[in-house]
């Protein structure tokens, strides 16, 4: 497995695969890989003939510093996870390398309304961070396809969004929520949870299961709020939202006719903030 730390040295030596019409593929990642990331590396596999993970934690999407310094960094280990797993190179620049004038940089596209919604609300800015160093990544490596996780459900569709402000050819593949056996979506944030926390995060997955399992019983709005209640005088858990929306807008359902719905949770767990949804239909 080859490590490129610039730009220049990731190009020559896609530059060849490319004329032999190799296929690329690009898993952006913020490094501390768990076995999600490693399900993004092989299916990535079976898309295309290489396989790039790029490991950066990208300044611009943080809202608050506390977080970016906190930011878990085992790069030894996430280094003998991707080599494992048969990935081809690893992208690891440094913040001058992705931000030459510095991580100030200027950055604004139109991604739709749904940027302001949902973790919109609660990370003012959080999308134009994570498209700017996204769209930085697809101009570095000029993949074919692009992995992302369904965890990250709003994210994805703010990519794709800004994939068709730019007109790019670039097929992004969405994986699914991997999870631990008690339900727990995989984090790269989980590593922060106390032993209590580690207990009272289950209520995300069963909550966002009640919905699944009860969606025939209760009209909508008796349903998100019987999801909601499972966050009630749970010490230690805040609720920051949960929504059953219209997967392609985010904006809360209207009938549970619409065709693409999804049901989607934030809370604060101890100090952890976490997220995690399920697809509807
Ligand atoms: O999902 C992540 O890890 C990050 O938001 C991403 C897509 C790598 C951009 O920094």
């Amino acid at each position: 497995m080859e490590i490129f730390k610039t730009k220049a040295s990731l190009h020559a030596f896609l530059q060849p695969l490319k004329a032999s019409a190799k296929k690329v593929a690009l898993v952006p990642t913020m490094g501390a890989l768990h076995s999600g990331h490693i399900s993004l590396i092989k299916l990535a596999q079976q898309n295309a003939d290489i396989i790039i993970c790029s490991i950066f934690v990208n300044p611009t999407q943080f809202t608050d510093p506390k977080d970016l310094e906190k930011y878990p960094r085992p790069i030894e280990h996430d280094l003998a996870m991707l080599a494992d797993a048969g990935c081809n190179g690893v992208f690891m620049p440094n913040v001058e390398e992705m931000y030459p004038g510095g991580a100030d940089e200027a950055w604004h596209i139109d991604l739709g309304n749904a940027e302001f919604l949902l973790e919109g609300e609660f990370r003012k800015g959080h999308y134009q961070g994570v498209t700017q160093i996204v769209k930085k990544l697809f101009d570095a490596v000029e993949p074919d396809v692009a992995m992302f996780g369904q965890k990250d459900f709003q994210q994805v569709l703010m990519i794709k969004n800004m994939l068709a402000h730019f007109k790019l050819p670039i097929k992004i593949i969405v994986c699914p929520i991997i999870r631990e056996d008690d339900g727990l979506a995989m984090s790269s944030r989980n590593i922060h949870l106390s032993p209590i926390d580690r207990k009272n995060s289950l209520v995300l997955s069963k909550s966002l299961q009640f919905v699944i399992d009860h969606f025939n019983e209760y009209p909508l709005v008796e349903l998100e709020e019987k999801a909601k209640s499972f966050y009630n005088n749970i010490d230690g858990v805040e609720l920051d939202y949960f929504t059953i929306a219209n997967g392609d807008t985010l904006e809360p359902a209207k009938s549970k006719d619409e065709e693409n719905l999804v049901a989607l949770v934030a809370a604060k767990v101890g100090s952890t903030r976490l997220i995690d949804n399920m697809i509807i239909k």
